[in-house]
Order: structure tokens, then sequence, then C-alpha cells
């Protein structure tokens, strides 16, 4: 087994980043819920343990608490902004309401050049986000950093080997975060940095191998990365004994049903099975129009299609599905933790509970780089591990309003200019996402002598690390230019198109 690092989740959607710049330093790490026991999380044999930050108080009654006991137990405990204010408060330190809080950029200066900032300098560039701040340490921890507003921005107690950061180390705006990181998990924790993917992937092939027996498995592919690195996982692990399930929902992109089947066919051929369900997929989205419903919709018909092909392939007890760790907070949030609900991601929050499948998850502890680090280890095609995130519910959730067979058609055609054009723009491949929507308005518009009343279609570009936050990107106006001349040229039906020009947060990437 390899090494473990925890991560508390306090509410923070930055615990996903933690874990994140952990693993990125070879070593696997985990979030669990804060309020889990000392004994519990003793179980588990931690190297290490983080705190993260979270929205909360610890000046307020009702705050989310940690057990005292795992303080004591000798594992090395660091903490972050709430993390650190916690460690304060449960080990007799004293705070209190900063005066105006400190958001934003700051510099540090290093008191004590010790082990978690070792090699970094006498000052370090960080960005701060806290409201509360600790006045006194508790009994054995040192003041080893400070800000103008804030004179406990480190803390630490080398004995017990429990610190604190007032800052965030896991964010890109503290540029040596990382390193901050590493002090903590090989000077402090003394880790080794045993993870990497070819041991993951024996770890999975095991753990699937167990879990399934001689039952057969049924994986659902989307056409996105996931779902194809997820199902070449299982069929590395127990080959014919799955059959991969392509659902043609009616809600592809164009040529997408061509380009699975000479992949799953031709290039890494595995036991694939193609159903055109575009019907089932219609009659249930009729006169829809609520995106919640679209989506539990849309998680249910494929849920059917599922049945049946079980049914028609016999014995196939298991659904595997292409989830990721960020598709399980967003949808559920961490593992219990406080976070809210955004949109049910369909293949975690919307599936129905009268399912007769037990879900086979393979990649639901990863994060998208990650999956497409393992692609490649499984020796993917490039074109299949570069494609840009599809959503599960597909142009279900880029279509406003209800969706029909006209919508999709109308949208497929503007979606395939989009790609075609986007694609000679020099920075496409650090966009993450680019793509077409259907808005339910008609505007007015002249071509020729000729009044038109048609379609809007807005565009869609965004940057991002992992789709948890997003920028939207900066595309030159001469490709928009030719996206929209394009669109209205060439798609009948719409006479009008917009550029979106919002982030996540506070939008979501997609519009539904
Ligand atoms: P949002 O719109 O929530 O999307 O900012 C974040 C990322 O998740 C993708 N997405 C989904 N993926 N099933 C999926 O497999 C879904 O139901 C789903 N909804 C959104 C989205 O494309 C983006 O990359």
């Amino acid at each position: 087994m390899h090494e473990l690092v925890i991560v508390l989740d306090y509410g923070s959607q930055y615990a996903q980043l933690i874990a994140r710049r952990v693993r990125e330093c070879r070593v696997y790490c985990e979030i669990l819920p804060h309020d889990i026991s000392c004994e519990d999380l003793a179980s588990r044999n931690p190297k290490a343990i983080i705190l993260s930050g979270g929205p909360a108080s610890v000046l307020r009654k009702g705050h989310p608490q940690i057990d005292p006991g795992i303080l004591s137990m000798g594992i090395p405990v660091f903490g972050i902004c709430y993390g650190m204010q916690l460690i304060s408060k449960v080990l007799g330190g004293s705070l209190e309401k900063g005066r105006s809080g400190e958001y934003g950029p700051a510099t540090i200066d290093i008191d004590i050049d010790g082990s978690l900032f070792s090699g970094l300098g006498s000052t370090i560039d960080v960005w701060m986000s806290h409201g509360d701040q600790v006045t006194t340490v508790p009994e054995g921890f040192s003041v080893i950093a400070r800000t103008r507003v804030c004179p406990i921005a480190a803390m630490g107690d080398p004995e017990k080997n429990i610190f604190g950061v007032q800052f965030h180390p896991e964010v890109v705006h503290t540029p040596l975060g990382k390193e901050i990181i590493k002090n903590y998990l090989f000077k402090i924790g003394l880790c080794s940095g045993d993870w990497n993917m070819a041991g993951f992937i024996e770890e999975s092939i095991r753990a699937i191998k167990q879990r399934v027996g001689s039952s057969r498995v049924i994986c659902g592919l989307s056409g996105g990365v996931d779902s194809a690195v997820a199902a070449a996982l299982i069929n590395t692990a127990i080959g014919d004994q799955m059959t991969a399930i392509f659902v043609d929902n009616g809600l592809l992109r164009a040529g997408e049903v061509k380009e699975i089947r000479d992949i799953f066919m031709k290039q890494y051929p595995l036991n694939l099975d193609i159903v055109d369900a575009r019907q089932a997929f219609f009659n249930n989205l009729r006169g829809i129009t609520d995106p919640e419903e679209k989506r539990k919709r849309i998680g249910n018909t494929f849920i059917d299609v599922f049945h049946s092909e079980a049914d028609r392939i016999g014995g196939a007890e298991f659904l595997a599905q292409g989830t990721l760790y960020p598709d399980i907070i967003e949808s559920r949030s961490a593992k219990g933790g406080p976070s809210a609900t955004i949109k049910s991601h369909h293949n975690v929050g919307g599936l129905p509970d009268d399912m007769r499948f037990e879900l086979v998850e393979p990649l639901k502890e990863l994060f998208k780089d990650e999956v497409r680090l393992l692609g490649r280890e499984l020796g993917l095609p490039d074109v299949l591990i570069n494609r840009q995130p599809f959503p599960g519910p597909g142009l279900g959730v880029r279509i406003l309003g209800e969706v029909n067979e006209h919508n999709v058609a109308i949208l497929q055609e503007a979606d395939l200019r989009v790609q075609e054009e986007i694609r000679n723009f020099s920075g496409y491949d650090d966009i993450w996402q680019s793509f077409a929507v259907l808005l339910p308005v008609k505007s007015v518009g002249v071509m020729g002598d000729e009044r038109t009343y048609a379609n809007v279609v807005a565009i869609r570009a965004v940057s991002s690390l992992d789709g948890m936050t997003a920028d939207w990107v900066k595309i030159p106006y001469d490709v928009l230019a030719r996206i929209s001349s394009r669109i209205i040229n060439e798609v009948a039906g719409v006479n009008r198109v917009v550029y979106d020009i919002s982030s996540k947060p506070p939008s979501t990437i997609e519009w539904e």
C-alpha cells in the first residue's frame, strides 16, 4: 500500500485543490469529512493530515469541529486558514475577528526559516482570504511568519509537528505554495512520494476484479475522455466481461458516433455496443424546459437504455461510469462536507433511486489531468485523450428551452463551425472547452432584402484547470468574426451570434 495523506474538509472548494497539489507531489491524498473520529482516522494510517480552509468562523457557535484526539496522535497536522484557526482554538491559543479581514495578495515575512519554509527565502508572496485571525499562539507554538495586517500569518510546533498558515498555499496566486506543501509532506510528514499511475492501474485492476467477480459489467461511454478511460481501465482488468455501451441519444455533436466507432472498433478495440436511442430521449424531453428536470430525465433515459441492454446481454449487475472526483464534490459536496449542490451531474446526482445496477466508478478519486495521464498510460489514442470535456447530458444542457430534433440539428451545425474555426486559433491548446449554445430567444435580422426572425446562438470558450473555476477566453476578434459569419451564413435558422464573457464563478461553464 502507498502512503496516504488525508485532507479534512471544512467546506472549502479549495479542499480539492489541496488534494491535487499533494498528488502532484506523488503522494496519494484523500479528502474526508471533518467530523471523522480520531480512531477512524488512525485506522487509515495516514502519514500526515491537512485541515482545509472553510467559510465558517471558529468564533461562532456551532462551527465545524475536529476530534481533539487528532491533534495528539503524533501524526503531523497542517492547518490552512480555518484549519489553522481551529488548531489554535482547540490547543488554547486566542483569536479575534480581524478588523477588515484580508483578501487578496500579501507578502509574508518569515521569522523562522524552519522546515515549512525551508529554502524559500525571507519573504514570500501569498494569497490571503480570511476574516478571523489568531492573536496568541497555543503553548509550544512559535510565530513563524507575519504580514503587516496579520501578525501571526503562520505558526508551528516542531515538536508536535503541528503547523498552520493563515494564507492559501494551494492556490496558484501563492507562487511558492507548492514548495510549502512539499516541505510539509517531505520534511515534516516524511513522505517519500510513492504514488504514480502505474501503481494506480495495478491497484485499480485488483479492486475491479475483486468487486465484480464473475459478473458482467456494462460501461456507459459518453464520447468524452472520462468514460473512455474508465472503459479502457475496466477492459484491462476484466476484458470481455465488460460491454461498453455508447448510447446515441440524439444529443451528440456532429460526427460523434462515427468517431467513437472508429476509435473503439479499430484503434483501441473493445467490446462495443452502439445503441440508437434517439427517439426515447426526444420523447422523454418533449415539452421540458426546466434544466434540472431535463438532467434528471436524460439520466433516467440512460438508465432505461442500460437496463434493456443489460437484459439483452444477460447477467450484468454492474454499471461503470467515468465519474471524477470533482463531479462527486460538485454534485453531492465533498463526502458529506458542507458545500452546496450546484447541478445534478447525470453520472452522479441524476441517477434514479430504483436503478438496479451497482456502480463501478474507478476514476472517482481522480482529477481530470490525472485521468488524461492514466489514459495515455493505458494507450488510448491522443485524439481521444485531448478531447475537450463533454457533459453527460450532451447538447441537452446547451439547448435552453425545449430540446427537440429540430433544435439539436441547428445546434450541431453551429457547434461544428465553432470547432472548425476555433482550432485555427493559436491559443487553442489552452482552451478547456469551446462550444455553441442555442438560446430560447429569437431576434430580428435582415438577410438580403428580407426580414428574418430567427434563433440566437451564444459561443462559449473557457480556460480551466479542472472545471471547478473557469475564465472566459479572449478569442481574437478575427476568429470570432469568422465563427459568427459562418454560422449566420451557413446555418439555417440562426441570424445572430453572441459571445459569452462570464467566468465561473459566478456563472457555470455549461448554461444549464
Ligand atoms: P459546469 O457547467 O457545472 O461544468 O460549470 C463543469 C464541467 O463539468 C461538465 N459537466 C458535466 N459532465 N456530466 C458530466 O459528465 C454532467 O452532467 C455534467 N454537467 C457539466 C462541464 O462540461 C464542465 O466541463
